[in-house]
């Protein structure tokens, strides 16, 4: 397998690969040693009906059914639709969504191995994704912080991310409210393939660490979050049509970043794979 490295810490292109073809167990093995190695992978190229997206994701585990069923696909539910479009005077996917750091998913009681991102349509400029390497990240804190947020819990609430980053949104129905209760996790996590610590942070999804005050909270969060989205930690990527980006929840946060949505379309189609490591405990 051809790869070529994104940066000098993290993420890989592999460059001789038809997604659309079915895996053999050779390459699903290679790819899984690749994607739990690189954190984060490329595919240049692809042209994938949702059938194959998910069949690719499929082979790491269940996909997740989005809480907003409304932007998932008729006949995909595992396909959630990103776009600025409108079908029938309605938003036709989920829009300006994502546009912090974040882990896809750490709100869900099951939380999410993978996230499968495939370009259809994107912006002659911006709308680039940037990905950061938690594991990297946790590498380099200082003893000092290490050893302070060693124990330290977070709650991670999609409730507060919606009502503070979505007032434009209809409010979440009582059976959404439901699918995603406050859960606490751990500061620092362990990779479950690699061994290796991860700062599992993001902004905006975190209300607060437990036992801390809010506000002193909110400081060490950002400072947390400052620290590992150093520029020299970020890859950003410039999506081309027919790109497929596979990244680990479990070692890499990403943002993505705005652009012209009133002159240029975006249609992106992301699949997320659960995993039952990393499940997050209910908050009290
Ligand atoms: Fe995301």
């Amino acid at each position: 397998m051809k790869t070529r490295n994104l940066t000098g810490h993290f993420g890989a292109e592999v460059q001789d690969i038809d997604l659309a073809e079915p895996l053999t167990e050779d390459r699903f093995l290679e790819l899984d040693d690749a994607f739990n190695r690189h954190s984060l992978l490329l595919f240049r190229g692809q042209n994938l009906t949702p059938e194959q997206q998910t069949a690719f994701g499929r082979r790491w585990g269940e996909l997740e059914h989005h809480v907003l069923q409304q932007f998932t696909l008729p006949d995909h539910p595992a396909v959630f639709v990103l776009t600025n479009k409108q079908a029938d005077g309605k938003p036709a996917g989920a829009h300006k969504t994502g546009w912090h750091w974040h882990i896809d998913n750490t709100y869900m009681p099951r939380a999410s191995l993978g996230s499968l991102l495939y370009a259809i349509e994107i912006p002659p400029k911006d709308g680039d994704t940037l990905f950061t390497s938690l594991t990297t990240a946790y590498d380099r804190l200082s003893d000092d912080v290490k050893a302070r947020i060693e124990n330290l819990k977070a709650v991670h609430s999609y409730k507060y991310v919606y009502a503070n980053k979505y007032p434009d949104r209809p409010p979440l129905t009582d059976e959404q409210k439901a699918r995603v209760p406050d859960l606490v996790h751990p500061v620092v996590r362990v990779h479950p393939v690699t061994g290796r610590k991860v700062l599992y942070v993001s902004e905006q999804i975190i209300k607060q660490f437990v036992g801390m005050p809010f506000d002193d909270s909110q400081i060490l969060l950002d400072q947390l979050n400052a620290h590992a989205t150093q520029e020299d930690l970020i890859y950003r990527h410039r999506w081309q049509v027919g790109d497929m980006m596979f990244w680990d929840n479990r070692a890499t946060m990403h943002f993505a970043t705005p652009y012209d949505d009133v002159n240029h379309i975006r249609l992106m189609h992301a699949a997320r794979i659960v995993t039952d490591a990393f499940v997050g405990e209910l908050a009290a």
